[in-house]
């Protein structure tokens, strides 16, 4: 399958057409969401909680993200990548913000950057996309942000906080982005903004009226426990699996049931005598 870019997005929203996107952070989760015909993949700073065990985002560093970035585009080779900006990778200056984005452009690769918050960092929009980059704006619940939204809460649910969203959203679409990420807000409020604004409007969270849905793996494949967002849907319990596979293990090698003759290498045919009158000169 070709590779879809911007155009595609664009394409796919003036025909009705949704995208399909998921975050991934490691070649074989890379590797499988593109055997599934996966639209995107997010490598989200959410690795910070999936895969390297923090409480939240906040820690998460541009060396961590590159790195993700390129196991997964090694994975992905054909799909549309986003790589996530980390907190304090773009909110020091317009020169920083440019120069981080750039290293997921070349360092690993990525199509796109991802970065949370409106109007705050709209110079910051403005200064990647002036570069040349794709840009993805991400309001609504921003984890970045989630000390000082008060935790990871829903947003936007009374007219005065979804319109200081619409107002973010308008200046992101003015700014130059390519699409927008709605996070856990109404989807009265999703549907406006996907009808008000001409660049593709995602969801995670925040409903179905838009043009695409993105869900964290970790909690879709059901792998991630420290909690579950009442927006996420299931897929597997990836974790029951592996736990019930580790299980195994342990009591197959422990009664003497793993490893048996087929997961062994025997002495080669023939050299057996050889290597028994080799042994007897230990003895
Ligand atoms: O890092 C991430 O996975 C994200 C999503 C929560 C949108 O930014």
């Amino acid at each position: 399958m070709a590779k879809k870019g911007r155009l595609e997005f664009v394409k796919m929203k003036q025909a009705g057409e949704q995208v399909a996107w998921v975050t991934a952070y490691d070649f074989p989760t890379a590797q499988f969401v593109e055997s599934a015909g996966m639209d995107m993949i997010l490598v989200g700073d959410s690795l910070g909680m999936i895969v390297l065990g923090y409480q939240g985002t906040i820690p998460v560093t541009m060396e961590d993200c590159i790195r993700h970035c390129q196991a997964v585009r090694r994975g992905a080779p054909n799909t549309f990548c986003v790589g996530d900006m980390p907190f304090l990778s773009y909110q020091i200056s317009d020169e920083d913000a440019v120069r981080n984005a750039g290293r997921f452009l070349k360092e690993a690769d990525m199509d796109c950057v991802k970065l949370e918050g409106g109007r705050r960092v709209i110079t910051r929009i403005k200064a990647i996309v002036d570069a040349g980059i794709l840009v993805i704006g991400h309001i609504g619940l921003t984890p970045q942000s989630s000390g000082p939204l008060g935790g990871f809460k829903a947003q936007g649910r009374d007219a005065a906080s979804a319109r200081d969203l619409i107002e973010d959203a308008l200046e992101i679409e003015k700014a130059g982005a390519f699409a927008l990420l709605l996070e856990a807000v109404p989807p009265e409020l999703t549907q406006f903004l996907a009808k008000k604004l001409t660049i593709p409007v995602y969801s995670i969270g925040a409903g179905g009226p838009c043009d695409g849905q993105l869900l964290i793996c970790g909690d879709m494949l059901g792998y991630f426990q420290a909690f579950t967002p009442k927006f996420v849907k299931k897929y597997a319990n990836v974790a029951e699996i592996e736990i019930n596979a580790f299980k195994e293990y342990v009591s197959d090698v422990k009664t003497g049931k793993f490893p048996t003759d087929d997961h062994v290498y025997h002495i080669l045919k023939g050299k057996e005598d050889e290597f028994y009158a080799m042994l007897k000169e230990y003895e």
